[in-house]
């Protein structure tokens, strides 16, 4: 939370009984951290909440003749240019009622029923992409997660190019639809342009950049981009990264048996294996179905190299839980992978929902998925051993007279060579792993494997 967090007013009106009193308090807390506090009058408030009550049909139409006074409010206080007011309706009519009451109602923003206020966060933010209202202000950038890497300078062999911003998923625990705002998609015109740029400056391989890639909405889709890429001379690997396992259509898959240049590595987080948590999380995913997912890609394209992204201790989590996402990891054999202890982001729904986890059960659970994963990584880099794989050369190693690059599957790749080679792909025998990397030979007589 940033220290100049601007005040927004916030005024709830409480109908019928008890069970709504406490709701509206409920919803209050969720709303805190974003920056709101109870004002007790609704004229010039940012967020107007009607917590209705259904037990008389009367209840009802007082709800609306109420709402056709804050609707006056609301243009009165946009008239002042003093920002928008946003109105919610909650409760048992909104339960009852729902999207009609924005029909008969066309000034309410949203309507949210009792089994939702933790979903408020995401709805108000929702409505105000719709209204055109600026972004939470409020929360802070967070490096670790919100950032994409940071673009290249197209000096080298390999280059970063966003094609994507922005998430319209809304995953319980996490901040970029708030900070990033929602999905945008660049134009497949302007995006060529700049790999054939890149390509003409010597570029070989493009990893196209987006919070959300594979949603990439420009002409043909991520797909479509990907079989335009590969056409460009010069350019001879692409990948994407990341990707969201609802996004990752037929036509992507298919993409991935049949285009060459698409290497075989894909970032695919799954965050967790117990569907419980999954449904916390909304992410819109099962364990299974991520896991069937899995399936189509590899019988798409049977080498493909997995890596994903891993929370431990979600609010809820039980040892269980924990155990299903050790389960998931064990079937799908990752090659690589990012994990993380739950970290709570006030203003998202999971920072204030019941059974947070304690900060040594979140180690404990961090470590032992650790161990699993990185044993996942040194297998697969043991397998590698023996096989000539193609690299493409990056750089100049640590050690003189060393250059390294990468192999289809992301790993580093260090041989005795000259630096000449930086910008080609060739032939290495692998003659050993280590966790993080691969050392090999140049192969004399190369007969370069399919990528
Ligand atoms: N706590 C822990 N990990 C998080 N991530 C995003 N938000 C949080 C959070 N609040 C992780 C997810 C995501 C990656 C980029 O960062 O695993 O995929
Ligand atoms: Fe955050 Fe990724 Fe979920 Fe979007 S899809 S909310 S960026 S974790």
């Amino acid at each position: 939370m940033s220290e100049a967090a601007p005040s927004k007013r916030l005024y709830i009106k409480t109908y019928g009984c008890q069970l709504n009193v406490y709701d509206s308090e409920r919803m209050a807390d969720v709303l805190r951290p974003l920056g709101y506090a109870m004002t007790d009058q609704a004229e010039g408030a940012d967020l107007v909440v009607l917590n209705t009550c259904h037990i008389r049909d009367k209840a009802t139409e007082k709800v609306y003749s109420e709402l056709g006074r804050i609707k006056r409010m609301k243009a009165r206080k946009a008239a002042a240019g003093d920002g928008v007011m946003t109105i919610a309706v909650a409760g048992c009519v909104a339960q009852a009622e729902g999207a009609e009451i924005m029909n008969r109602q066309p000034a309410v923003d949203l309507v949210v029923g009792p089994q939702a206020y933790h979903r408020l966060p995401e709805l108000i933010a929702r409505a105000h992409r719709q209204s055109g209202e600026a972004l939470a202000a409020d929360f802070t950038a967070d490096e670790k997660f919100d950032a994409l890497p940071a673009e290249r300078a197209a000096t080298g062999v390999a280059a970063f190019l966003t094609v994507q911003e922005g998430c319209d998923k809304f995953c319980t625990f996490c901040v970029v639809p708030y900070t990033r705002g929602a999905e945008y998609s660049r134009p497949l015109d302007a995006v060529l342009a700049e790999a054939e740029q890149l390509a003409a400056q010597g570029v070989r391989e493009v990893t196209l950049l987006g919070q959300n890639v594979n949603a990439y909405a420009g002409e043909g889709g991520l797909s479509g981009l990907v079989r335009r890429l590969a056409h460009i001379p010069g350019l001879a690997r692409i990948r994407y990264t990341t990707s969201h396992p609802k996004d990752m259509d037929e036509a992507l898959i298919a993409a991935h048996g049949e285009v060459e240049a698409l290497m075989p590595y894909l970032h695919l987080p799954v965050q967790a294996g117990s569907d419980k948590v999954l449904r916390a999380m909304n992410r819109a995913h099962t364990a299974d179905s991520y896991l069937r997912l899995i399936e189509k890609i590899r019988a798409a394209r049977p080498d493909m190299a997995l890596s994903g992204d891993f929370i431990v201790g979600f609010p809820g989590e039980t040892e269980a839980d924990f155990q299903a996402t050790l389960k998931l990891v064990a079937e799908v054999g990752y090659a690589s992978a990012f994990s993380f202890k739950y970290s709570r982001r006030p203003g998202t729904p999971a920072a204030s929902m019941p059974g947070q986890v304690d900060e040594d059960v979140k180690e404990d659970r961090l470590a032992r998925l650790q161990a699993l994963l990185n044993d996942q990584q040194a297998a697969f880099n043991q397998a590698c051993v023996g096989r000539a794989l193609p690299v493409l050369f990056e750089r100049p190693g640590r050690k003189p007279g060393q250059v390294v690059g990468r192999s289809p599957y992301l790993q580093p790749v260090h041989i005795e060579g000259s630096e000449s080679l930086i910008g080609e792909i060739r032939s290495v025998a692998i003659g050993s792993a280590g966790r993080g990397s691969l050392t090999g030979a140049l192969v004399a007589n190369p007969r370069l494997e399919p990528a």
